[in-house]
């Protein structure tokens, strides 16, 4: 990626229903390649009637909202990305590689990025490239990529490192969706890691089991998915499918922001630019039912010691935005026992350590007493989470569909880990 030395205006909508768009702002790239985004009057003058853009850019009354969205100092970057909250609304990894094979051999930047994939992107802002900015289809090289593309030009964006796809589903279920149409992702396997669909499937029953609130996954076989090149489907037999909780049944589109946006945080500060007891705080502080989402996130972060999940960063948590003033934390997804796979710490500092075998009670107390919530509240969830995990797992272990191995490999860490031997021993 080079920096482009080319002005250009991304106008931001909020999709408020189908078909009916809000303007929210414009993202105005410079000659110099910074990037910055402006808030538009009109939403600001909304008041009360503003459809929730970000809880990072609302203040504890209207002055204060109005003083964050006018604020420019989160709303601006230099060097060929996006300010962070629209850069976390990009891929980073394959499919992000796939973009950007699309774009060929010429000088593009995130701007030119979203500008391509801005129609359907995570939660329900559209970004759109407006008159007067420079054609981006001048810019798209059509010479056929080393790789085989997907059957269709890329034109959604869904976050993360994995290959994912936008799909569809009537009678089989197809890739890639029309733009904006996709109310399922598709999580192809991995060519580094076996089994991968299969272990996120079995992740998210597991943390079901013990009440954790999880998004519909379903395991498809390769056969039944139509409109991808075989290539990516080589490396498994199964994909994961999941239905996605920022699209409503007849197309609407829910907003959600990752705790990444809120934080903002850029690439790898997901693992570093806050712990899990921030995570617990944001959670305890913007959820409409503070208290009962901040023990969903106790379970949560409960589930991912317990199955060995070194990946929940802040790109893991996010928020849904459903209606007006509900503020909840989405279903959990990506949870992964990447411990499997040879990635053991995790992903988030607790009480300064990220070795899920120093994190026992005491350090869930401690994140209490930082809560201000009664420890026993905190505690007393752990050891429900544990207990429920210790009778309900291994018969879901036993059946799932993944080698002995790895089988034997959970099994062992849900008896050894010191949390559960702590619990178990009291
Ligand atoms: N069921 C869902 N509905 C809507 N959006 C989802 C859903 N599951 C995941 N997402 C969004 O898509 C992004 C990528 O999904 P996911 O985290 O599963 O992918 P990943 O590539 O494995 O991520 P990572 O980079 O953390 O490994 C998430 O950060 C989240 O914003
Ligand atoms: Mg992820």
């Amino acid at each position: 990626m080079l920096i482009v030395n080319r002005a250009g205006l991304i106008g931001i909508t909020f999709a408020v229903a189908p078909g009916k768009e809000l303007r929210v702002g414009s993202l105005i790239r410079e000659p110099s390649g910074t990037v910055r985004f402006f808030v538009d009057d009109g939403y600001i003058a909304l008041g009360k009637e503003r459809p929730l853009v970000s809880v990072s850019w609302r203040g504890a009354n209207e002055e204060e909202t109005v003083a964050r969205l006018r604020a420019t100092g989160d709303k601006v970057m230099f060097g060929g990305s996006l300010p962070s909250f629209f850069q976390n609304l990009l891929p980073e990894g394959a499919l992000r590689e796939l973009v950007e094979k699309e774009f060929g051999a010429g000088a593009f930047d995130n701007f030119d990025v979203l500008a391509k994939l801005g129609e359907d992107l995570p939660g329900a802002l559209i970004a759109r490239l407006e008159a007067g900015s420079p054609a981006l289809a001048a810019r798209v090289d059509k010479q056929p990529a080393t790789k085989p593309a997907p059957s269709e030009e890329i034109r959604f964006s869904l976050a993360g490192v994995q290959l994912k796809f936008s799909a569809t589903k009537r009678a089989a279920l197809t890739i890639p969706a029309k733009t904006g149409d996709g109310h399922l992702i598709l999580k192809t396997p991995s060519p580094q890691h076996a089994f991968l669909p299969e272990a996120e499937w079995t992740a998210l029953r597991l943390a079901a089991a013990v009440g954790v609130r999880v998004a519909n996954a379903d395991l498809i076989a390769q056969e039944k998915i139509d409109g991808i090149a075989a290539e990516y489907l080589l490396k498994g037999q199964r994909s994961l499918s999941l239905e996605r909780f920022d699209r409503g049944p007849e197309g609407q589109r829910i907003q959600s922001e990752d705790f990444a946006q809120i934080v903002g945080a850029m690439g790898d500060q997901k693992y570093t630019k806050a712990n899990e007891a921030t995570v617990m705080n944001i959670v305890q502080r913007f959820c409409y039912d503070g208290r009962g989402e901040l023990l969903e996130s106790v379970r949560r972060i409960v589930v991912n010691l317990l199955l060995g999940n070194g990946d929940a960063h802040l790109k893991n948590w996010s928020f849904l935005y459903p209606r007006s003033g509900e503020i909840t934390l989405t279903p959990a997804y990506d949870i992964v026992p990447t411990f499997l796979y040879g990635d053991a710490k995790m992903a988030l500092e607790f009480g300064g350590t990220k070795d899920p075998n120093l994190v026992g009670l005491r350090r869930f107390e401690r994140a209490a007493g930082a809560l201000k919530v009664a420890p026993k509240v905190i505690i007393d969830q752990v050891i429900d989470t544990v207990r429920k995990a210790v009778h309900s797992w291994p018969p879901i272990i036993d059946e799932a569909p993944l080698p002995s191995e790895m089988k034997g490999k959970l099994l062992s860490r849900l008896s050894t880990l010191s949390l559960v031997r702590e619990v178990v021993s009291a």
